[in-house]
Order: structure tokens, then C-alpha cells, then sequence
């Protein structure tokens, strides 16, 4: 597994003390609100559950899943919800958690359709993201790093559902997804 990692891009160490800052910040400005924290699986998980531990007020847990991958490297632009809130999102104020925004097309979608459903406030934190690779212009209160242009695994992230166990966030070597 780890023969097909480039280099270590961010240590487990440098995302274990960013969570903690990123978690201080949501802490403080969500004190007094209905925090609901909604992780997209699976991607999020890892960085969901450490930023979870270190958030020190009260807050609700929620997962969704969503698809607009397939088992490529690219986007479809297409993004279907497999797996909807078990919460009412309605005066909610809800943090989604994400792994990487990349085209942003993913956000963009689930920050509609959960205003839609009458939250009270939806607002992104995100352990990563590639601005570069912006396709829809979406505000990202929350970010941990902003990363090169390049396919990143680890820390929650896979390629074809691999590597999401690996302890940090690396770059996957390119003749590994040409193949
Ligand atoms: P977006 O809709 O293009 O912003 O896609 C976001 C989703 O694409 C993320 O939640 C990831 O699952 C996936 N993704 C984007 N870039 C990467 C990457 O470098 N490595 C692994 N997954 C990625
Ligand atoms: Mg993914």
C-alpha cells in the first residue's frame, strides 16, 4: 500500500494539531447554537471523528452519502444522495464535514439541497482543498489545508475505495491510477 504513495504531503501529526485549531474556532463560534455535524461519507470519517473529539460544546452527529465519482479520478458532475439525514435539518444550524473540495460540484449540491430544507445556517469545514480546481464558486468557512493539483490519498481519502487507512495524507503516484 504505502510502495504506491509519492511523498507524505501532510503528516499525521501537522492534521492531528489543525483539527484541533479548526475544532477551537467551530467551538467558539457555535457556542449557543444547534449544532448538527453532518460527515459525507465515506471520505470524511477519519477527519470527522477527530474533529468530533475535539469540538467541546454540545453537538448532534449525522452522516450522508453521496456519489459523484463512480471509481474514476474525476468528476462526473453528477451527484446523487444515497444515504439521506436520519435528523431534521430544519432550525439546524449544520456543519457539513468533508474530506477535499476539488470541483466543488459535490458542495455545492448538498449546501442547496440542505438550505433548501430550512436550516438555520450551513456552512462547510473541509481538511482539504484544491482551489485550483474550482468549478462552482462555493464559500468554505472551515479549511485545514489547500492543497497542489494532484490525486491525494490517506487520512480518509481513497482511490477506488483504497488507501482511506493510511495515517496521513499523501500523493498517489501517477502510473498507479494511468494504469
Ligand atoms: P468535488 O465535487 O469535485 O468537489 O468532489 C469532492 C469529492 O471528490 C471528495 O469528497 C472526494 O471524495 C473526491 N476527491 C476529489 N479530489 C480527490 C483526491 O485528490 N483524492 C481523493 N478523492 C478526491
Ligand atoms: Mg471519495
Amino acid at each position: 500500500m504505502l510502495q504506491d504513495i509519492e511523498r507524505v504531503l501532510y503528516s499525521e501529526q501537522q492534521i492531528k494539531d489543525k483539527i484541533s485549531e479548526l475544532a477551537k474556532r467551530i467551538s467558539n463560534d457555535y457556542e449557543g447554537k444547534e449544532l448538527l455535524v453532518v460527515g459525507v461519507l465515506k471520505g470524511s470519517v477519519i477527519f470527522a471523528a477527530e474533529l468530533i473529539k475535539n469540538i467541546t460544546i454540545p453537538c448532534e452527529i449525522d452522516f450522508m452519502a453521496v456519489s459523484s465519482y463512480g471509481n474514476s479520478s474525476e468528476t462526473t458532475g453528477v451527484v446523487r444522495i444515497l444515504k439521506d439525514l436520519d435528523h431534521e435539518a430544519c432550525g439546524k444550524d449544520i456543519l457539513i464535514v468533508e474530506d477535499i473540495v476539488d470541483s466543488g460540484v459535490t458542495l455545492d449540491y448538498l449546501l442547496n439541497y440542505l438550505r433548501a430544507r430550512k436550516a438555520n445556517s450551513v456552512e462547510i469545514v473541509s481538511l482539504l482543498t484544491k482551489p485550483s480546481r474550482r468549478k462552482v464558486d462555493i464559500d468554505v468557512k472551515y479549511v485545514g489545508f489547500e492543497s497542489p493539483d494532484e490525486f491525494l490519498v490517506g487520512y480518509g481519502l481513497d482511490y477506488a475505495e483504497k488507501y482511506r487507512n493510511v495515517p496521513f495524507v499523501g500523493v498517489l503516484k501517477r502510473e498507479v491510477y494511468e494504469k
